[in-house]
């Protein structure tokens, strides 16, 4: 009975954060829905001095208790609260609404952080930032310690992917906000990206770069608030079927014969199937795991009969972000070139393999960071 009530608290509280994003504080649906959300937060808390819910391991928690039901809401309030760096609120006994509202405000709004009021705190838990919060001045070490820690961050989310496993969300989640704080805190994208290591490293360098660049590309264009998140972790598992391609092929030094080749190409279509599997990754990151080596000519791969479509625009994003990176590292099967080198096959690729607005976007932006650099 009380687990049904916590549901409808969340379900309100979701609802009426999707009505402010598309209306306002002021709308009658979001008013209504804040009311019934108050309404339940004082039963819920009926002779006690306050109700806490807490984020852990990505399940919700009422004062010490895990919510046993899961629903499309509950994943829905975990992640925007997750990505405003909170992961615990209490409620305290006399709430008002307009309190409520303003959370509900807050949530809602990307650009906002998330206050306290007289009846509702708020805590975060410290590893969100990670050693980032603690940056300020950035030293080159501090910059490369970050550099390296996201590195390692995607090595354990990937370290456990298998078709039985669930994949860790947060774990993703966390990477995606850390580089975005990094953004915010005016890093140099040219200094997250991590330097190709080794061959072995290079699924977990490849995977963060390509983020950076993504996250780079849809800041610049206007993209933000949840879709900014889901793009950033759509980016970080664009080649996850790679885990199901076996090593000999994705190491072998040398050409590939046709079979290998073939079977190197088919990671688009297990990256995808296996994220289809997976209840609270973004949808987009299927399409773009799917699509991410089809071009924007609608040639590459895989065949499909829709040919003639174009891809999602988070895939053409993220298609580019790869191929920037694909050039930049030298892999067993290509020798590295040059940045400059990289821009110009950039631009030549426009409108072939590339969407040519999002080619003098990334073009534009990236060149002007590197003379901010010089
Ligand atoms: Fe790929
Ligand atoms: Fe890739």
């Amino acid at each position: 009975m009380k687990d049904q009530k916590k549901l409808e608290l969340i379900t309100s509280i979701v609802i009426a954060v999707s009505n402010c994003a598309l209306y306002s504080q002021e709308h009658s649906i979001v008013r209504s829905l804040a009311e019934k959300a108050k309404d339940i937060i004082d039963d819920l808390i009926g002779d006690n001095e306050s109700l806490e819910v807490m984020i852990i391991d990505n399940d919700l928690v009422f004062d010490n208790n895990p919510l046993k039901n899961k629903t499309i809401h509950t994943g829905s309030f975990i992640k925007k609260i997750h990505r405003k760096g909170v992961d615990k609120i209490i409620f305290k006994k006399g709430l008002e609404t307009a309190e409520l509202l303003k959370l509900i405000t807050e949530i809602a709004d990307s650009s906002r952080t998330v206050s306290q009021s007289l009846h509702i705190s708020t805590g975060s838990v410290e590893v969100r930032l990670g050693d980032l919060s603690s940056i300020t001045g950035f030293t080159k070490d501090e910059v490369e310690k970050f550099r390296s820690d996201q590195v390692t961050n995607v090595k354990e989310v990937f370290g456990v992917v298998s078709r039985y496993k669930k994949l860790d969300i947060s774990g993703l989640e966390d990477i995606v906000i850390n580089f975005i704080s990094a953004f915010r805190k005016e890093v140099n994208i040219l200094n997250i990206m991590s330097p190709f290591k080794s061959y072995s490293e290079f699924t977990y360098t490849h995977a963060a770069n390509v983020a950076v660049l993504t996250l780079f590309q849809a800041e610049s264009l206007g993209i933000k608030g949840d879709l900014l998140h889901d793009i950033g972790i759509a980016a970080l598992l664009h080649d996850v079927g790679k885990m199901f391609v076996s090593n000999d092929i994705l190491e072998k030094i040398g050409k590939l014969d046709e079979d290998e080749w073939n079977e190197i190409k088919r990671h688009t279509l297990y990256g995808a199937k296996y994220l289809m599997g997976q209840a609270d990754i973004p949808r987009i990151a299927v399409s773009v795991a799917f699509e991410h080596h089809l071009r924007y000519d609608c040639k590459g791969y895989p065949e499909t009969k829709l040919l003639k479509t174009k891809q999602h625009i988070c895939s053409q994003i993220v298609a580019l972000s790869d191929g920037f990176d694909a050039g930049r590292a030298a892999r067993p099967y290509k020798q590295g070139i040059e940045t400059v080198d990289l821009l110009s096959f950039i631009r030549k690729s426009s409108g072939t393999l590339f969407n040519p607005v999002l080619v003098n976007n990334f073009v534009k932006n990236y060149s002007n960071t590197l003379k901010f650099q010089q």
